[in-house]
């Protein structure tokens, strides 16, 4: 029975204890540095660009060309995903070979470097040193956003593991809102200051290296792949304050018995193997999904969007932005173990796909309306399409295949960024006002495919959840009719649930 399944698990497993709640806290403080690195160059932009100006005039005794001035700015911002896209699809090396723990304490190293090249720059005269700062920050905010998610998954009970999962994106929001703020010309984005507001990103690299020690590795990869099983208990025993773990042992050793039969699952493999196909199609989709409805065109450009509409202090309607996206993932934290990820995933694109016909319509007619919906666009966006995609990839493999699944996951987001980051600009001149409406197409066709072929993962196990899929791969090979075996994957996986 459901109910009674659940709410068995539900009790015992909603226990947050200190350490599960440090541990959780201590890894997020790696997306709060990805989501500060994602706003802090968006309101410094002209002060910088001055100081780009200077050291040109310095080396050279001429002013910066405007071409060659705007090439080294695009270059400064993009090359931050360039860095992520790179160092994601590393993820799954190296968690396998250090472990989750020991990955996150080695990428602090790249924030330190990459921190402090940034905030060296301007005292050395140097746009490279910036850029190249950027580009290495990229690649800590690639690993974490694979790592962190990964780990959190793994530790969390399967209860709250959509509710901890959440606090990924938490973290990466109020790192945006924090950046935002503090890139105030009256804080410390003034022509002094710009070096200490990008090099501050080390503060929460140090207060994590100080944690780190004190979190539990996770139990799973001790015991799933290190086979490490008197650990992996004690470390359980920590996480969820209970001397009686043999449930959640039993759960992992069929993990382990079912992995064992597996052969070794690499990238490749994960597109070869009909087992693998279904779940690494949604995850990328999901991710394509949150990048390519459009969120990073408001993230990197609102000012420049709400400048151009004619909205009195662009700044803070985008610290408003900042906000409401705040705001608004918290509700997702408290919905997503109630209402389900797919529910609200479907949502949040669709209220997402009518904000941009709104927006376009507040673009080319009524620009008084554009604040309220871009505010909604980036309220739905928070609902689901931001939080889920990233926690949904830990859940949709078993700890065979995640590993390789997240830096291909991975890869596939900060390369949708990337093009959204680059393309943007460009295709807004083109299109005008209606460049959300394709944004609105995209939003659409994820929707659909959402509707059609996401499964709910709510309350199950990661094991319940693999098995959903093999068993479907397994309906299709009994030559069933293709497309009923289609619609009827949810279906599917509510029997799955009856079972537990
Ligand atoms: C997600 C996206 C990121 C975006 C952010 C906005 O974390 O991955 O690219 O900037 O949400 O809140």
């Amino acid at each position: 029975n459901i109910a009674g399944g659940r709410q068995t698990r539900g009790s015992r497993g909603k226990t947050v204890t200190g350490t599960l709640a440090l541990s959780v806290f201590t890894a997020v403080l790696g997306s709060l540095q990805f989501g500060y690195n994602i706003g802090v160059i968006n309101a410094p932009q002209k002060i910088i660009e001055r100081d780009y100006n200077a050291t040109w005039l310095h080396r050279y005794d001429a002013p910066i060309p405007q071409s060659t001035l705007t090439s080294l700015w695009s270059l400064s911002v993009a090359i931050f995903s360039v860095g992520g896209m790179l160092s994601s699809f590393t993820v799954g090396f190296l968690s396998e070979w250090l472990g989750r723990r020991k990955a996150m304490l080695v990428n602090n190293l790249l924030a330190f470097i990459g921190g402090g090249m940034m905030g060296m720059s301007k005292i050395s005269r140097s746009f490279e040193m910036m850029i190249l700062g950027r580009f290495i920050i990229g690649a800590y905010c690639g690993l974490a956003s694979g790592l962190v998610p990964m780990y959190v998954g793994e530790i969390s009970p399967t209860s709250l593991r959509g509710a901890l999962g959440t606090l990924h994106q938490l973290a990466i929001v109020t790192g945006i809102l924090v950046a935002q703020i503090l890139g105030l010309d009256s804080l410390l984005g003034s022509q002094e200051l710009w070096p200490v507001l990008l090099g501050v990103t080390v503060l929460p690299t140090v207060l994590q290296m100080a944690l780190l020690p004190f979190c539990p590795e996770s139990p799973r990869y001790l015991y799933i792949i290190r086979c490490q099983e008197h650990h992996a208990k004690s470390g359980l025993r920590r996480l969820t304050g209970r001397q009686e773990v043999g449930d959640t042992l039993a759960e992992m050793k069929e993990e382990k018995r079912r992995m064992d039969m597996e052969r070794k699952v690499s990238i490749a493999e994960l597109f070869r193997s009909p087992l693998y196909r279904q779940p690494i199609i949604i995850a990328i989709l999901l991710q394509l999904s949150q990048q390519l409805s459009g969120i990073n065109a408001i993230f990197y450009y609102s000012t420049s969007i709400f400048q151009k509409a004619g909205v009195q202090s662009p700044v803070y309607a985008t610290i408003g932005a900042g906000f409401v996206n705040c705001a608004f993932t918290v509700l997702s934290l408290f919905l997503v173990e109630r209402t389900g990820r797919r529910t609200l995933h479907m949502l949040g694109l669709a209220g997402m796909c009518v904000s941009a016909v709104v927006m376009t319509v507040a673009l080319s007619l009524l620009p008084s309306s554009l604040m309220v919906a871009i505010f909604g666009f980036v309220a739905f966006f928070e609902v689901g399409p931001g939080p889920i995609p990233w926690f949904f990839v830990a859940e949709l493999f078993s700890q065979g295949p995640r590993p390789a699944a997240m830096a291909v996951a991975g890869c596939s987001n900060w390369t949708a960024n990337f093009i959204v980051g680059m393309a943007f600009q460009y295709i807004a001149e083109l299109c005008g006002p209606y460049v959300f409406l394709i944004f609105a197409a995209l939003l659409l066709f994820f929707l659909l495919f959402t509707f059609f072929k996401v499964p709910e993962t709510r309350g199950k196990t990661f094991d319940q959840i693999s098995a959903g899929f093999q068993r479907s791969v397994a309906r299709t090979d009994m030559d069933l009719d293709p497309d009923l075996g289609k619609a009827s994957t949810e279906l599917e996986y509510l029997g799955e649930a009856n079972l537990s």
